[in-house]
């Protein structure tokens, strides 16, 4: 029985998971692990094997399950929310209905392609008056959170340049941005800088506070996974007919059977099936000429970029600078801000940045110290970033505390709306775009 002091508990979210997809098994998760906090009760999805996952996974009945967000809106509500893990072309057409049918929701970034998209969410949320949480997961990793308060801090004073980077290692190049589902605006319906690095410029954009950028420029282009940079001798296809296979570092054979990195798995569900279990079942797949992730990295005709740079003009007259470059060693990001009273340099992989402090007097005339959240990140996808923004979202329905983080819609147009003017000037040349 509850005891009469303590406040009455409260029922767990009921959710609707639309786009059974990896983002949304992951989110989905949290209704395993604590039932107490998140129902799960029922699915869209048009891929009759996801539908089945989330049937046997969560215990739906037939009729919660559904082949699209018509059929579901066709039903009276049922559920406090959905989670939307669709792809990123699909974010506005399956959210509006949704929204207007009266479900909040928790969807996935980017929440738009472009600037038209973005105005017609935000007013459909505002018509509506549904909450849209945002997945920038990466606000609730420790280490973006203890740099978020340094920062507001005023520890290294005002902020004259904040430069990030992130670098995508080669292998997930590859698989996610050269030969699979991000591969092209087409099938993803984003760029790189918009699917990858919305991340980063949101990031940006909260750790800048309200002192918005006034001016931006980009350059970028597709740089290595060209023909004109293919081995000499290299054919269109890694397990059928290349002779210098062995050689290549983005051999499909040695990358996803031979020395597969987390990644390897979407080739297999993309491929649309589980990781098969042995090498030979893993050959035959990615000896099928109609399979993408067989095709030869440069020639594979991507139209998305693999390294670009973007340049910022604050309105109080500080500078931001970001690079993504993709094909990289490692995946790292990293981030350095120079204030007027010292400065703050990091990677989140490592978990760890340093503060300098300007200290006349002091050997080498400055005073550090490190913050290290290193064993809170260990292990946990976007640093427990996937995790907390759940329960986050659980906490906002709820109306119980949340984080300082938290990305409703209107938290996250600064830092879309920055990779809107960035494409746009990147596609003119790299011309300066005005906020
Ligand atoms: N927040 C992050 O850190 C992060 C990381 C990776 C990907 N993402 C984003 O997450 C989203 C999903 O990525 P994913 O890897 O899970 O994709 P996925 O392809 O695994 O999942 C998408 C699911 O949507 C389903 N679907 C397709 N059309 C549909 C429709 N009309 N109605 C309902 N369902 C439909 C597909 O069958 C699939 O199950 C993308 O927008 C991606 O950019 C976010």
């Amino acid at each position: 029985m509850q005891d009469a002091a303590q406040p009455p508990r409260k029922a767990p979210i009921r959710v609707i998971v639309v786009g059974m997809g990896v983002r949304s098994m992951i989110y989905s998760s949290v209704a395993l692990t604590n039932p107490e906090l998140l129902k799960i009760v029922g699915v869209v999805d048009v891929d009759a094997k996801r539908r089945e996952y989330a049937r046997l996974t969560f215990g739906l009945e037939d009729e919660q399950c559904f082949e699209t967000v018509e059929d579901l809106v066709a039903v009276p509500k049922y559920a406090d929310a959905v989670i939307n893990g669709t792809m990123d072309r699909l974010h506005v057409s399956t959210s509006i209905p949704l929204l207007r049918n009266g479900y909040d929701m928790l969807l996935e970034k980017p929440f738009a392609q472009n600037e038209e998209e973005a105005d017609k969410l935000l007013q459909c949320a505002r018509e509506t008056g549904r909450t849209v949480m945002v997945c920038h997961v990466l606000r609730y990793a420790p280490f973006y959170q203890r740099l978020k308060q340094v920062m507001d801090s005023g520890e290294i004073g005002h902020v004259i340049n904040i430069h990030m980077a992130a670098q995508v290692n080669y292998f997930h190049e590859s698989v996610s941005f050269v030969r699979g589902k991000y591969a092209s605006s087409e099938i993803c319906g984003s760029g790189m800088l918009l699917t990858k690095c919305s991340h980063d410029l949101d990031l940006m954009a909260w750790l800048m506070g309200n002192n918005h950028p006034q001016r931006i420029a980009s350059v970028g282009s597709m740089y290595q996974f060209v023909p004109e940079h293919a081995p000499a001798g290299a054919g269109s296809h890694c397990l059928l007919n290349c002779p210098v296979e062995r050689d290549c570092p983005y051999s499909a054979r040695r990358l996803y059977i031979e020395n597969p990195q987390r990644w390897a798995d979407n080739v297999w569900y993309d491929s649309n099936c589980a990781p098969p279990e042995t090498d030979e079942q893993k050959e035959q797949l990615l000896s099928s000429i109609d399979n993408p992730y067989s095709r030869c990295v440069y020639r594979c005709s991507t139209d998305i970029v693999d390294h670009q740079s973007v340049l910022l003009h604050y309105k109080d007259g500080a500078t931001g600078t970001f690079s993504m470059t993709g094909g990289a060693s490692v995946s790292a990001r990293s981030v350095h801000v120079i204030g007027t009273r010292g400065e703050i340099y990091g990677t989140f992989e490592t978990g760890r940045f340093t503060i300098s402090h300007i200290a006349p007097g002091a050997p080498n005339g400055r005073v550090q110290h490190m913050i290290d959240v290193a064993a809170e990140q260990e292990g946990r996808h976007h640093g427990g970033g996937d995790r907390e923004v759940v329960l986050d979202f659980i906490a906002h329905l709820r109306g119980d505390p949340t984080s300082p983080g938290k990305t409703l819609l209107e938290d996250s147009v600064c830092g879309h709306r920055i990779v809107f003017l960035a494409e746009k000037s990147r596609l003119s040349n790299g011309a300066m775009q005005e906020w």
